[in-house]
């Protein structure tokens, strides 16, 4: 069994209320059932996590670093802004997926940089919901 770190960023945990016709009518509950499904079939334990604060995230990715065997994030704003996060993901060496519900690179110019990229194995973007579990199969790929 392998564990997965799924970390998501600020203001995820509004999604289904959040700007529904950019994210979705799923809310963040929905994506954690929806990750334990696929997790099951590909042989992952899952730990869903979702924090609006950059030092709490910080901690988790430290603490994570000989507990999991991946990770997706979706930094959600903090993607754009957080040398911080950037630097601690250089601490990790297993696989790293960035994630987004929408495709930030078609969105307005400030979201079109990403602090996570040059860290991340792989980058799936503007694949709505579904883009979680298609990141896990891009792990499973990965670790396999
Ligand atoms: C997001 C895209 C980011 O630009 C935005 O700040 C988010 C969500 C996404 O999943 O599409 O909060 O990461």
């Amino acid at each position: 069994m392998r564990n997965i770190l799924i970390i998501n960023g600020p203001n995820l945990n509004m999604l289904g209320m959040r700007e529904p016709d950019i994210y979705g009518t799923q809310t963040l509950s929905d994506i954690e059932e929806m990750c334990k499904d696929a997790a099951g079939s590909l042989g992952f334990e899952i730990d869903l996590r979702q924090s609006n604060h950059e030092g709490e995230i910080i901690d988790w990715l430290q603490q994570s670093k000989d507990a999991f065997d991946g990770l997706i994030i979706n930094a959600a704003a903090y993607t754009h802004t957080s040398i911080a996060i950037h630097d601690a993901l250089k601490l990790l060496d297993y696989p790293i997926i960035e994630l987004h519900i929408s495709d930030p690179k078609k969105r307005e110019s400030f979201r079109h940089v990403s602090y996570i990229e040059p860290l991340a194995r792989d980058v799936i973007s503007g694949h709505g919901a579904k883009g979680y579990e298609m990141a896990l199969k891009k792990l499973s790929e990965i670790l396999n």
